[in-house]
């Protein structure tokens, strides 16, 4: 049942891209033997382990950001956005103006990846020393505990990044469906990025000067039913290696949660919004003003969930550290140490997920 590699090709610069994982079962295809199993490689640790259901803090709600109104360069929204960023690291955007067509066509088509047969499924798998493809990333021990995910990730742009060995171009409309998700998801990164750029003190450019054309990576997430949530994550606690990222999560059924203020709280799906997160490259580049926060998704025992991770990056030779404007008397000293794009992700992929591990390299 091990994913198969189905041809470990050797191609030009293979092995010096993003990284590596071990190759893992499919969690989905173990279950089609034994729906009530938890084996033993996905029962985390006690002390890493879930408490379903007991979310005591309900009433608190990750910020809701209204981007109809960013447009107008409404002042309160703006600084609502900034507040945000600085407490939360994580907002819900509304009248983003992605139609809702395109995302229930996304969503469809990743459903109907992940319904495919096993065999089918395959032929995207991911290669060991890569992080492209069916599979799952970020296993680098055979004794690590498993995230209960099956996950598919693509990079969509710039457009020769895309590597279409990866994509299940047989399946009828899905080829169709990611390139229209993640160009409009793009008109919204570029939004956000426009914003980000003003609160840092540059002008609307600021970042985009300063980094080049952004890359973007699409992660689908596949989580399946468990017997057992509160043994098991669907997604270890992390933060995303990425300036920020959009979460298109299930419509109704809770699995993300984010730690605020060191209590895990529930990211509480609103209907056709996108979940925004602030990722390490925005951090550093920040130093540290707006922080990347942990999360994680848990499994639940009625539903499968699935969501789609877009991931906005700066180019691979980019180097990212404090911006000027963001080191002066006001931000302090600078925090963190400049590093090539590439090689922070490269340290990324090389260790488990593992909280906010990653970014502490990088401190000063
Ligand atoms: C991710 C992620 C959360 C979720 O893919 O990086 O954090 O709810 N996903 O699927
Ligand atoms: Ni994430």
């Amino acid at each position: 049942m091990e994913l198969k590699v189905v041809k470990a090709s050797v191609e030009k610069g293979e092995g010096l891209g993003w990284g590596k994982s071990l190759l893992v079962p499919s969690i989905r295809e173990t279950l089609k033997n034994d729906s009530q199993s938890v084996p033993e490689r996905y029962i985390q640790e006690p002390k890493d382990r879930p408490l379903i259901s007991q979310n005591l803090f309900d009433s608190l709600q990750v910020p809701v950001i209204d981007f109809s109104m960013l447009a107008q360069k409404d002042a309160n929204e703006i600084r609502k956005l900034d507040l945000a960023c600085k407490e939360w690291g994580f907002f819900q955007i509304i009248n983003h103006g992605v139609r809702e067509e395109i995302m229930v066509n996304m969503k469809a088509a990743m459903a109907a990846f992940f319904e495919l047969p096993f065999q089918e499924k395959s032929k995207c798998a991911k290669a060991a020393n890569e992080i492209q493809g069916y599979g799952q990333n970020f296993v680098v021990s055979e004794k690590q505990k498993l995230d209960w995910c099956d996950m598919m990730f693509l990079k969509t742009f710039p457009h020769e990044t895309r590597n279409f060995k990866f994509w299940p171009l047989t399946l009828p409309g899905f080829k169709e469906a990611v390139e229209e998700y993640s160009t409009e998801i793009r008109k919204v990164s570029n939004k956000i990025d426009a914003n980000l750029s003003v609160l840092m003190g540059m002008d609307e450019n600021g970042l985009k000067r300063k980094l080049g054309e952004f890359q973007q990576g699409i992660r689908m997430n596949y989580y399946p039913t468990c017997s057992r949530p509160d043994l098991v994550l669907g997604i270890s606690p992390h933060s995303d290696g990425s300036l920020f990222t959009l979460l298109l999560q299930d419509d109704e059924i809770n699995g993300l949660q984010i730690k605020h203020k060191e209590v895990w709280l529930d990211a509480k799906p609103i209907p056709n919004s996108l979940v925004v997160n602030i990722g390490d490259a925005i951090e550093i580049l920040s130093n540290g003003m707006y922080k990347s926060i942990e999360h994680r998704a848990i499994s639940n025992e009625k539903k499968p969930r699935m969501s789609i991770a877009t991931f906005v990056m700066p180019g691979d030779e980019v180097q990212i550290g404090p911006l000027d404007s963001m080191v002066n008397e006001k931000h302090l000293r600078r925090s963190y140490r400049n590093i090539k794009y590439i090689d922070y992700i490269r340290q990324k992929f090389a260790m488990k997920m593992q909280g906010k591990a990653h970014t502490a390299i990088v401190k000063l």
